[in-house]
């Protein structure tokens, strides 16, 4: 039976005692990691979040406490007061490892049933049973450890940006559906029937109006909501460390985040972030790494081979010249001997990026092997291995296409070899890079049309506003991605604060003045009235936070997530309601 506190009351945690602590009275209160009955003695392990605490009771010293600790179970939930002594054989691996607690008194509060899942770390269960028992899986010490992290550092981030003249704002959850970017959650209106608030993807342009309204230096932490495919590194529901800034151009935004991150480092990780963090245009970054968010931990560079192979018989290459594509080609070292049924895999591989194949070339002591040795004369094949700067036992892996497909599919590439051969397995490195010059729009074959690369108030680059009207494909936007190890961390771009430009540009994307309007007229509307030359960026709350915790999966930083399939197990939301609950949002019931 659980029983009330009674005036008990706790006077510190677990985790935090120490020998400094000895010979004084505490009252402790968490949950049995584990009971020990060895005769006259019973040991239990108390846990709360702040680690373990051994907890001694005697028969011989106090009879009643002793019967009474001897009830309780795994997971149970008690208060134990006594007296806190030197242990006679310190356990050096736990951090209270040097003191125990003399039990004079057993409460306790609520008694547990066996747990579905063990309390424990690297604790080895489906995920479903996870998520279905999450209020179990979080009273893990691992998850525990996740989520003090996790605080702190919004802790630090909010310290920084007030430090730096940031004023925090909050922005509505109920807002207007926008076209473009991710698909919307909508949420009906029971005043308007057949009308939608749509939550939002992004407080973008919450933010430029505030910029507008003078508030300059504005920061959020704060939920968005994307209904997308979900993936390790993306949930329906995440949160952003959004922030906006007047009166800044490019330097200005990443200086101060910069700081931001190598604040972060330092006091979560004590890692420190050399500043300048490196920068690399996008052209760059796609012809080197076939990415845009390349993971440099490694090399194996991306390398153009279309002159080379320019007059070669080889129709694959011939074909891929002739639509103005290129033929590239990565190199992986010591795989000269990788076999067939591999590289097999590897061409399939490449088809998953719409790659029509992968050629390649095995350098080996005394022969070069290669599917296309009898299309390419001497002088080519040696042309291949001198650009690709390739030694004997390496292993040339060639796609030719569009280019767009090449770098897709060759980038794909470079990383799942560094995975097969364990490039990084050892790597404690945190490899920042800023992406820059991003092109502002990109043209969609499906839709025929260009559609803005970062979104539609994104600022062109000045050099680059000559070919807006000729070439749109052509012009660099100011946009910047910061990059860690390979994972987007965050984005942001100077905006467009003129009102004719921002009319040109929804132009190019295929706006009408009208559409335009009818989206975005009330930004139109406020850039009437002196707005400020601003920009700003926002990171992932949750992608910073999966790398200082150390893990792959968003879940893990998040206390309630949602499954591959956007549902929560525990709750199991989402789930049908009444009817006359849709009847008064003015929706028909689907049969
Ligand atoms: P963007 O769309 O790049 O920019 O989003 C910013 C950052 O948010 C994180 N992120 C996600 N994290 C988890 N799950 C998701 N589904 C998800 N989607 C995005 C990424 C990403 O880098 N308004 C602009 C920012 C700006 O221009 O200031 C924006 O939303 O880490
Ligand atoms: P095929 O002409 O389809 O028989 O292909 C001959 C070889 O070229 C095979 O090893 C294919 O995997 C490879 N190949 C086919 N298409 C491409 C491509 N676009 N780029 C590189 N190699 C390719």
């Amino acid at each position: 039976m659980g029983e009330a506190l009674n005036g008990l009351k706790r006077d510190i945690m677990c985790g935090e005692l120490r020998e400094g602590h000895v010979s004084r009275k505490f009252t402790v209160m968490g949950w049995v990691q584990r009971k020990r009955n060895l005769g006259g003695l019973i040991f239990i392990d108390l846990r709360d979040r702040t680690g373990l605490l051994q907890v001694v009771f005697g028969e011989e010293i106090n009879k009643e406490a002793f019967i009474e600790a001897d009830t309780a179970k795994s997971e149970y939930c008690i208060a134990i007061t006594g007296e806190l002594v030197l242990r006679q054989a310190p356990n050096l691996s736990m951090p209270t490892g040097m003191v125990e607690l003399k039990g004079e008194s057993i409460k306790i509060l609520s008694e547990s049933e066996t747990t579905p899942i063990y309390i424990k770390e690297n604790l080895d269960a489906a995920e479903s049973i996870r998520l279905k028992y999450r209020y179990l899986d979080l009273r893990r010490p691992d998850m525990q450890k996740i989520f003090m992290i996790r605080h702190k550092t919004s802790k630090i981030i909010r310290d920084y940006l007030d430090d730096n003249g940031f004023l925090e704002m909050e922005t509505p959850i109920l807002g207007r559906s926008t076209p473009e970017g991710a698909r919307d959650y909508l949420v009906p209106s029971r005043n308007y029937p057949g009308s939608f608030y749509a939550l939002p993807q992004s407080p973008q342009l919450y933010k430029q109006l505030l910029m507008v309204s003078g508030y300059d230096k504005y920061f959020q932490i704060v939920k968005c909501f994307r209904d997308e495919d979900l993936r390790a590194n993306r949930q329906p529901e995440f949160t952003q460390v959004d922030l906006e800034m007047s009166f800044v151009d490019v330097e200005d935004v990443i200086a101060v985040n910069e700081g931001l991150i190598k604040k972060v480092f330092k006091e979560i990780l004590d890692e420190e972030v050399k500043l300048p963090i490196r920068r690399m245009p996008y052209k760059e970054a796609m012809e080197k790494y076939g990415s845009d968010k390349p993971d440099l931990r490694f090399a194996m560079e991306i390398t153009d081979l279309t002159d080379r192979v320019k007059g070669a018989e080889f129709k694959v290459f011939a074909d891929a010249i002739e639509v103005g594509g290129s033929i590239r080609a990565i190199k992986a070292e010591n795989c000269a001997d990788m076999g067939r049924k591999q590289i097999d895999k590897l061409g399939e591989f490449v088809k998953t990026f719409k790659a029509k194949g992968l050629t390649w070339i095995a350098v080996k002591e005394n022969e070069i092997k290669s599917p296309i040795s009898k299309f390419l004369t001497e002088e080519e094949m040696q042309g291949i291995i001198q650009v690709m700067e390739a030694k004997v036992g390496d292993l040339i892996l060639i796609v030719a296409d569009k280019d767009k497909t090449v770098f897709q599919a060759l980038g794909g590439l470079r990383l799942e070899m560094a995975k097969s051969l364990d490039l990084l397995k050892d790597s404690k490195e945190f490899n920042f890079v800023w992406i820059t010059e991003f092109p502002l729009v990109s043209y969609n074959e499906e839709e025929n049309r260009y559609q803005a690369e970062h979104h539609m108030f994104t600022m062109p680059m000045d050099e680059d506003l000559q070919y807006l009207d000729i070439d749109p494909s052509k012009v660099r936007a100011k946009a910047y991605d910061i990059v860690l190890n390979g994972e987007e961390l965050g984005g942001g771009s100077i905006r467009i604060h003129d009102k004719n430009l921002q009319q040109k540009i929804f132009e190019v994307v295929g706006f009408t003045e009208e559409k335009a309007y009818e989206s975005f007229g009330y930004l139109l509307e406020a850039f009437k009235y002196g707005p400020p030359p601003h920009g700003g960026l926002a990171f992932g709350l949750d992608r910073i936070v999966m790398f200082l915790a150390g893990t792959e999966n968003i879940k893990d930083v998040i206390a309630f997530p949602k499954n591959q399939n956007a549902a929560c197990v525990m709750t199991q939301a989402p789930n049908m309601v009444d009817n006359s609950q849709l009847k008064e949002l003015g929706i028909a019931k689907i049969n």
